[in-house]
This record gives C-alpha cells, sequence and structure tokens, in this order.
C-alpha cells in the first residue's frame, strides 16, 4: 500500500520543518511548499511564492501531477506571514499580504486538493494562541489567525460525511525564528516567559507531536486544540 502523503506549507524552518521531520520519521511521503526547501531527507519541495495568486495555481496544478490519484493526503497549513500592526498603526498592504498568505492561500489549496482527499485524509490547520484570543500591537495577525477557525468549522461543514477529518492545532510561543523581534529583547522574553506557566517556550517538535496525533485521529473533527503549556489570563 503506497504511504500517506503529507502535504505542508513553510517546511523550510521551525514548526513546519519539525512537522514534516516527524512525517518522514512516521513513514509518510512529504512534499514541502515554501520558497526555501525544507532541509530534511527525503522531503520533496515545490519553490512556492504563497503571497503569488499565480505561483499558487501553478502549485495545486503540480501536486495533482505529483499525487495521480485520490489517496490517504493530510494536508498541512502551517505557513504564515507574522504581520505587527494595530488599530493606530494599520497597513492595509500588509494586511492584504497576511490575509493572502494565511487564509486565502490555504483556502485555495484545500478547494484545488479536495477531489485527490480518499477518506482517511485530513486538513490541519496551524492558528494560534491568537485563533481565539487578542493582544495589542497584532491587529492583521489576530484576524488571520481568527479566520482560520472560520475555515476549520466550514471545511467541516463542507466535507460532512467524506470521511476527511480537519483539526486547527494552535500553539502558543515556540522557539523559531518568528519570536525573533522577542529573542532580540531579553526583557521581553521575560515578559513573555512570565505568561507561560512552565517559564519556557515550546520547542517545534512538541507541536509536531500534536499534529502527528491529530493526523490519526478522525474523532478530533472539528476541534481547535491549544499546545501553549498554560498561559496566564489576565
Ligand atoms: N513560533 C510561534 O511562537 C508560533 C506561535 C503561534 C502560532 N505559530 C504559527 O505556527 C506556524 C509556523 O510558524 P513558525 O514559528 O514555524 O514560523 P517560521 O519559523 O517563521 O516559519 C514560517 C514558514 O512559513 C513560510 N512562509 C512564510 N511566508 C511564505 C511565503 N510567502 N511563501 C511561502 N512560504 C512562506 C516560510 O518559508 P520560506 O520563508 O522558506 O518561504 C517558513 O517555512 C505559523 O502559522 C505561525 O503563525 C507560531
Amino acid at each position: 500500500m503506497n504511504p500517506d502523503t503529507v502535504i505542508i506549507t513553510g517546511a523550510s524552518v521551525g514548526i513546519g520543518q519539525a512537522i514534516a521531520a516527524r512525517a518522514r520519521a512516521d513513514g509518510r511521503r512529504v512534499i514541502n511548499l515554501s520558497r526555501r526547501p525544507c532541509p530534511i531527507e527525503g522531503v520533496e519541495n515545490l519553490a512556492v511564492d504563497l503571497a503569488e495568486a499565480a505561483q499558487v495555481a501553478d502549485a495545486v496544478a503540480a501536486l495533482r501531477a505529483r499525487l495521480g490519484a485520490p489517496g490517504r493526503v493530510h494536508l498541512i497549513h502551517n505557513a504564515a506571514f507574522p504581520i505587527g500592526d494595530s488599530v493606530t498603526d494599520f497597513d492595509a498592504a500588509a494586511c492584504t499580504r497576511a490575509m493572502r498568505i494565511n487564509v486565502v492561500t490555504p483556502a485555495e489549496l484545500t478547494a484545488g486538493l479536495a477531489p485527490l482527499l480518499a477518506p482517511g485524509s485530513s486538513v490541519i490547520f496551524i492558528g494560534s494562541t491568537l485563533s481565539e484570543k487578542g493582544v495589542p500591537g497584532r491587529l492583521s495577525y489576530c484576524a488571520s489567525k481568527h479566520a482560520l477557525v472560520g475555515l476549520l468549522r466550514a471545511t467541516v461543514q463542507d466535507l460532512f460525511g467524506a470521511g476527511i477529518h480537519t483539526v486547527c492545532v494552535c500553539p502558543g510561543f515556540v522557539d523559531t525564528d518568528l519570536l525573533d523581534p522577542i529573542r532580540a529583547r531579553p526583557e521581553l522574553m521575560q515578559s513573555v516567559l512570565s505568561m507561560v506557566s512552565f517559564h519556557r517556550l515550546l520547542r517545534p517538535d512538541e507541536i509536531a507531536d500534536i499534529v502527528a496525533f491529530a493526523l490519526i485521529n478522525p474523532s478530533l473533527n472539528g476541534t481547535i486544540i491549544h499546545a501553549n503549556l498554560g498561559q496566564r489570563e489576565g
């Protein structure tokens, strides 16, 4: 029997790379979509800028050709544009880019690949604590991550009865390049860690473990899983 295929966006670094490494270790075929390649051995790479509609359409066509026929496919929407704007410092162009990469492209990839997802497949959205919570200075990022919950719920309804499950995994603070602005300021890092019950950042492989569990558990269909070590409320 052919192995399951994982199609993941943004596996060149960070959480995506950890998910790709775990999927390869679990014996899955892995195809990554990002601008830089994923360095994990055996991962197939499609170079694509997920902000560019034409490149996303080409990627869908290339993936359809590579997959050939329907099979068990796990589509993991992981790439994101981490914009930091606000109500008083709004950047419409950056917001549009964030919505394209974080929301429109995942919807387009799911739509384009849906005919190839056989029963047993899954669609996984990588959300954030900010999928269900607001913080100052992250207006567009927060809106785009909330939108993923909308995609999750609507996708469950649209794929009802197809034997495909959909989950939104929401990490807390994970030690990746996305946190560079925080890593660069020790006082900010202290403030972040003081909000986390375990006083540490998550490792990318901890999120990869949650995703690996979500792929094979259809009972999770429609759920939001928070993996954040426990954060201070208020
Ligand atoms: N780290 C955290 O604390 C944290 C917390 C909550 C949620 N998350 C979420 O977890 C996911 C992964 O985050 P991360 O921390 O691993 O981020 P990261 O280390 O910055 O990696 C981001 C990935 O997205 C890809 N990407 C970004 N823009 C792209 C574009 N235009 N075209 C193609 N690929 C693009 C990058 O690939 P290329 O640059 O090679 O194209 C890279 O592989 C994101 O959805 C993020 O919102 C992270």
